[in-house]
């Protein structure tokens, strides 16, 4: 009699167990991968370093999981920036794979790259990667293939041009200011020196390893050039002051390739709107959570730009905006 209820209660602990421990333990791999509210689904996201571009692109990474039902409640973001140092960006990739994000988001090529270096097989979304195939990040754009997808800003270089001719029509020799240790400005400096020269401009590129050497090189630079183009460069987009500043006795036109390098004292510049290439990154991220596949999904690819045109600069360097040019605007700088 007595064994029986010890028996019996031995069965009624192991079923407890069973289904307050083990049940959940098995579960655990598919309610993180739903949206009910019941659990929340981990998301990792490594951003490069802090600058006005990448800063906007993770708001609008949040807003797009927002839009697709993951809003506060339903998500644990575990948010790292690496400050621009590459050995963070290898620690902190390891470290958001290591705490079992269900999907990772990298921000900006390094960090994309970290991630992709730290796993061959948890899903990896890309947040406005110039050049994907280029930095080895995925073979084909339309099928990626393994566990990475994403969104690319493509540089809208034409039309940049474009910009350049209508706004400066005297300039011959365009000065190019990038980091040499960026794939996504590599890409962006040889399409840009290709159709430049096919306009009939002279290009002179300028590499800087880091920021440390932003400041002498633009002031060689000034002494040789007509005007500055900066491409879509992390580098110089989080010391971009310091371009402005040793460009201030010379006063060149220059024409960066972000909205907020225009604001901080760019000419004018034709760009993808950061925001929007922020929202369709977390939307994606939201597929797949929902189960969709890196494999099998393109990459979303934006090309098309705004003109952003910085009046208060165009009046520093004796510059009248065609009427044309400020009426087609997207955005003017007063
Ligand atoms: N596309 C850049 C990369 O691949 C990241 C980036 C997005 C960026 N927006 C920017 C860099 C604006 C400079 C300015 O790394």
């Amino acid at each position: 009699m007595k064994n029986k209820r010890v028996l019996g209660m031995i069965g009624a602990l192991l079923a407890i167990i069973l289904v307050a421990v083990v049940y959940p333990m098995l579960n655990n791999k598919n309610d993180a991968n739903k949206a009910d509210g019941t659990k929340k689904v981990k998301v990792g996201v490594l951003q490069l370093v802090s600058h006005p571009s990448l800063d906007e692109i993770y708001k609008g990474i949040q807003d797009g999981l927002a839009e697709e039902g993951y809003d506060k409640d339903k998500i644990e973001i575990e948010f790292l920036n690496a400050e621009g140092d590459q050995n963070k960006v290898a620690t902190m990739s390891k470290q958001l794979v290591q705490n079992n994000n269900d999907v990772l988001i990298g921000i900006a090529t390094p960090s994309a790259q970290g991630l992709a270096s730290a796993t061959k097989d948890k899903p990896i979304v890309m947040g406005a990667i110039t050049d994907p195939v280029g930095a080895n990040l995925v073979k084909d754009l339309k099928k990626p293939g393994g566990n990475i997808t994403g969104v690319s800003d493509h540089n809208p270089t034409e039309q940049q041009l474009k910009l350049i001719k209508e706004l400066t029509p005297n300039v011959k020799t365009i000065g190019v200011l990038y980091s040499t240790s960026e794939d996504n400005s590599k890409s962006q400096v040889e399409e840009f020196t290709k159709l430049a020269e096919k306009a009939g401009y002279k290009v002179v590129p300028y590499s800087v390893p880091s920021t440390n050497e932003i400041a002498s090189t633009v002031s060689v630079m000034t002494g040789k050039v007509d005007a500055i183009w900066v491409p879509i460069d992390n580098t110089i987009a989080s010391a971009f002051s310091t371009v402005v500043e040793a460009n201030k006795t010379a006063k060149k036109p220059i024409f960066p390739s972000a909205t907020a390098m225009v604001e901080a004292g760019g000419l004018g510049s034709v760009v993808v709107d950061q925001h929007d290439l922020g929202v369709a990154t977390g939307k994606m991220a939201a597929k797949i959570l929902k189960g969709q596949k890196p494999a099998d999904t393109p990459v979303e690819i934006f090309t098309d730009g705004k003109s952003v045109i910085n009046k208060k600069v165009a009046e520093e360097l004796g510059i009248t905006i065609p009427e044309s040019v400020l009426k087609e605007a997207g955005q003017v700088i007063e």
